[in-house]
């Protein structure tokens, strides 16, 4: 079995650097996901309200028999239950459909910057860090001037902002940012949603190593010091993701993977304009 490894978050918790993300998973087909995920050695999974299989997941958790604390949940609060009290009461619903007392990690899925709640729903969430219910806080397409506005607010910087990194929408300058207040940055869309898995140069250096594209580029997220969670319902794809810890991408490969970052290269909606309340 792979030996995950962990990254060192600012509130000095860790999380699992390689997890298994579920969105589009239908809640009566997520338990097989995360079984067959479970069962290859993942034990980070990412959920979310708006997924609407909190419960599916929570029931393949339990079915596992692994220990709740070898485990690492992730779930991100909708869109509609920001402002302080509404996402207390919208916590303690994810913790129900997932039969579970804590999470290790809990997101502000969007910011809705129209809304204009982010920064009181910021509150409640660091409320519910210093009550125990969360061992860490964080967010999710969060814009440099949304993670100044939060942490200005409450004193506290979120210890992972959830956003699309792959090699061909790398976000490096935002990145930088990150560093300076040590937010970790997790890669959602990993694959491009798969958009990235055709690239030519991708394939090449996969074949150089006798690897898939996909693993290729789980090894560059996990080079660069990314939090990755690539999704599959594929029971052999999602094995594949998880067997990327005996082979390394050399210094040519990391250089070729830096060139094809385009700025047109966004698969997922941009969070200045996304303000969609679900
Ligand atoms: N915070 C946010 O707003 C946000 C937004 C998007 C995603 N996310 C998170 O990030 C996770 C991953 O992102 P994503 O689901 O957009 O996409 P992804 O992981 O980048 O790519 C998934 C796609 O690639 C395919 N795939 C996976 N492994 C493969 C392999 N080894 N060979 C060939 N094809 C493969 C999958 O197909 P099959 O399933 O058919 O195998 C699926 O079509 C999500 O599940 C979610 O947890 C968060």
């Amino acid at each position: 079995m792979s030996a995950i490894p962990a990254i060192e978050l600012n509130d000095g918790k860790t999380i699992p650097q390689l997890g298994f993300g579920v969105w589009q998973i239908p809640n009566d087909e997520v338990g097989r996901a995360v079984a067959e995920a479970i069962g290859a050695g993942y034990r980070s999974i990412d959920t979310a309200q708006g997924y609407g299989n909190e419960k599916g997941v929570g029931a393949a958790i339990r079915d596992s028999g692994i220990a709740r604390s070898d485990l690492y949940i992730t779930s991100k609060l909708r869109t509609r239950d920001q402002g302080y009290d509404a996402t207390l009461k919208s916590f303690m619903g994810s913790l129900d459909r997932l039969g579970l007392d804590y999470l290790d990690l809990f997101l502000i899925h969007w910011p809705v910057p129209a809304q204009d709640k982010y920064s009181d729903t910021w509150r409640a969430f660091v409320q519910l860090q210093r009550d125990g219910r969360i061992r860490s806080i964080g967010v999710s397409n969060f814009l440099p001037e949304h993670l100044d506005r939060i942490i200005g607010d409450s004193g506290v910087a979120p210890a992972v902002n959830q956003i699309e990194v792959h090699p061909e929408f790398q976000q490096r300058d935002v990145r930088a940012l990150h560093r300076q207040h040590n937010i970790a940055i997790e890669s959602y869309s990993p694959l491009g949603s798969g958009a990235a898995l055709d690239n030519e140069t991708i394939g090449a250096i996969a074949s150089k190593h006798g690897k898939s594209p996909a693993q290729a580029i789980i090894r560059w997220h996990l080079q660069e010091g990314l939090i990755v969670i690539p999704k599959s319902t594929h029971a052999d794809r999602i094995r594949a993701n998880i067997d990327v810890f005996d082979f390394e991408l050399d210094a040519d490969d990391m250089a070729s993977i830096a060139k094809l970052d385009r700025r047109d290269g966004k698969v997922g909606s941009d969070p200045a304009t996304n303000n969609a309340i679900w």
